[in-house]
């Protein structure tokens, strides 16, 4: 018994990947293109019966449908994507490229090899798209929180790019009976996270006393999710969704991005404090604003929780403090994606050295 992810060397995917190994669960079969998000360590310590990588795009018609046909997955669970806002904003072809027909591939694929499915096999077989709650734009401060029924109204390349592969994920839903399920869950942190994302970019930079980068008036407002969090209502929607359905994931905790800066600065402090015992808060520093920014994402995550009893387990405090811990004890990781072509985004993005965004002031 196996399934297939894809994207299992970023961040939510190996989270995902080493939870379910840990469970006991089918081998995985991930497919993954190691783009500079992939870093295939992050699953090196997992013995070969509980997972393999097979490195290649989900582009790749040919390779797709062969790994479907040969490895007879009971379920894909699809991560892979371009993930990250500012670099949809440079460069918005790779999330056309990925999001929209990576994710149109698979689902051709999957189309072929479900129709070629019998009995509990069949029954049993899931396509799950994993999606994010950008999807549905930005909220006014009294606007109630996005609930399944709300429409979408992307703002960004990417959330857009990540809207039209829903879209087609419905669609092959709806016109060729393929029994997708679909999650759109808030923002993630917690290991393993790459750090051109807030939350890790934040912690480098306190660790190594430099300017925290902080996007205009730093008050656009986010519904922080552990990743542990996120990959729990993913194996429930697995197990338990209504197929054709979506389930948004999120109600973490909604905070302005200047009150989650100041939670894991605090946590840096206390866990690491500098030598003068001095509050890292010095760091934060306004830098122009994102084109086209969010203010602000809320997630109803009503119906999961009526549907299928989910709950985070993780608070704020706890989630910060893990995920700081982890963050301070693997550095090798850490040096690891500090590599050329990190320091070359964060030159393009911020204007300068790699983990010293330079602030350009508002
Ligand atoms: P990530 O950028 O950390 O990882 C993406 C992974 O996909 C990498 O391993 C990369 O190598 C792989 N990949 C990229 N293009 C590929 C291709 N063409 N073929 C095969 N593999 C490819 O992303 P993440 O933060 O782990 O997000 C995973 C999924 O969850 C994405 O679909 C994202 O939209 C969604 N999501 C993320 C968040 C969040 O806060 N990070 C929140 C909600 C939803
Ligand atoms: P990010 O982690 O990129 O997630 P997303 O844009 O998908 O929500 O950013 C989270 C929030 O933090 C978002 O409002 C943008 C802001 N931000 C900064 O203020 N400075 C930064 O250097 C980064 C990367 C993000």
């Amino acid at each position: 018994m196996t399934i297939l992810v894809t994207g299992g060397c970023g961040f939510i995917g190996s989270n995902f990947i080493h939870e379910w190994a840990a469970l006991g669960l089918e081998r995985v079969i991930n497919l993954d293109a190691l783009t500079y998000a992939g870093n295939p360590q992050n699953l090196s310590a997992l013995p070969l019966e509980r997972h393999e990588l097979v490195r290649g795009d989900i582009l790749d018609k040919t390779l797709v449908e062969s790994l479907m046909r040969e490895r007879r997955p009971s379920a894909i669970v699809h991560f892979a994507a371009e993930s990250h806002v500012d670099r949809s904003i440079h460069g918005p072809a790779a999330f056309v490229e990925t999001n929209v027909k990576g994710t149109f591939t698979l689902l051709e694929a999957a189309k072929g090899y479900y129709s070629s499915l019998e009995g509990p096999e069949k029954e049993a077989f899931r396509f799950l798209a994993v999606s994010t709650d950008e999807v549905y734009g930005s909220l006014g401060p009294q606007d109630p929180p996005f609930t399944e029924k709300t429409p979408y109204a992307p703002n960004s390349p990417y959330s857009a790019s990540k809207a039209a592969a829903d879209h087609l994920a419905r669609a092959y839903r709806q016109t060729y009976g393929l029994p997708v399920l679909s999650t759109n869950c808030s923002n993630n942190y917690g290991p393993y996270q790459f750090p051109e994302k807030l939350v890790p970019l934040l912690i480098l930079n306190a660790l190594a006393e430099k300017p925290i980068p902080v996007y205009g008036d730093g008050l656009q407002i986010r519904d922080w999710l552990y990743v542990s969090d996120h990959c729990a209502a993913l194996r429930l929607v697995l197990a338990k969704g209504r197929v054709g359905e979506s389930y948004n994931i999120g109600g973490g905790a909604s905070l302005a991005n200047l009150d989650i800066i100041r939670a894991i600065l605090s946590e840096v402090d206390r866990l690491a404090p500098r030598a003068d015992g001095t509050a890292r808060l010095d760091l934060i520093t306004h830098v122009k604003d994102r084109p086209g920014h969010d203010r602000r994402y809320a997630v109803d995550a009503g119906k999961i929780r009526a549907e299928l009893g989910f709950v985070p387990s993780h608070s704020l405090a706890l989630g910060v403090e893990k995920t700081v811990k982890w963050y301070l004890s693997n550095q090798p990781w850490v040096q690891s994606v500090v590599n050329l072509s990190y320091r070359d985004w964060l030159k393009a993005q911020y204007g300068e050295e790699p983990s010293s965004p330079s602030a350009e002031p508002l």
